[in-house]
């Protein structure tokens, strides 16, 4: 789904598919320089982290391996509480193992730092973050990001695994939600 498919549901467009396709590529040859010589595991946080998995692992010129993680907040609303239930853990050891994690979003934070502690415990070489996107004004911790797409405003976006009641994960690009969508339900 393209953002013109959408684009009465949005606000605002922030970056269109080439743009990210741009950015993504781009830390993708950072990772590549960074890792060279070590064997590096990505680890993907479903379900939002999907396209951007996609993307940065067919972006690098070296091997890596993928895995998995599915969690879940608990909390009431949509706010992060940042205590996090693991729904689908790894399905390897990672003594040893040089780990970058792999998000779509950094909100609060919270989820991350959670983690971060969780797979460090585990005896990884390395435990790094790689984000597409973040939002400077909502995070309430001190984690280290080290690689991010794009620092955005603090407002409910959507698109490219992002998503609002299921929907819009598809769409290419990143864009803005128009209250409209939300409060007419
Ligand atoms: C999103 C995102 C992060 C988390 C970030 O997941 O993928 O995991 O929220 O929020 P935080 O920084 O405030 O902790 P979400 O719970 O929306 O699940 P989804 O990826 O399946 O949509």
């Amino acid at each position: 789904m393209d953002i013109d498919d959408v684009r009465d549901d949005l606000s605002q467009v922030l970056y269109s598919r080439e743009q990210i396709d741009e950015r993504i590529r781009q830390i993708a040859a950072e990772v590549d320089r960074d890792y060279e010589g070590k064997d590096l595991l990505l680890v993907g946080v479903l379900n939002g982290a999907i396209m951007v998995m996609s993307d940065l692992s067919r972006a690098l010129r070296s091997h890596c391996e993928m895995e998995w993680m599915a969690i879940s907040s608990y909390g009431a609303g949509t706010a992060s509480s940042g205590v996090v239930r693991i729904l689908k853990d790894l399905s390897v050891d990672l003594v040893g193992r040089h780990v970058l994690i792999v998000e779509d979003i950094v909100d609060t934070g919270l989820t991350l730092a959670y983690l971060v502690e969780n797979l460090r415990a585990r005896g990884p070489a390395s435990v790094e973050i790689m984000t597409a996107f973040r939002k400077p004004e909502a995070i309430k911790n001190k984690i280290t990001v080290k690689y991010v797409g794009f620092d955005i405003p603090n407002q409910f976006v959507v698109g490219y695994g992002l998503d609002y009641a299921g929907k819009y994960r598809n769409m290419t690009g990143l864009g803005i939600l128009d209250p409209k969508v939300y409060l007419q339900e």
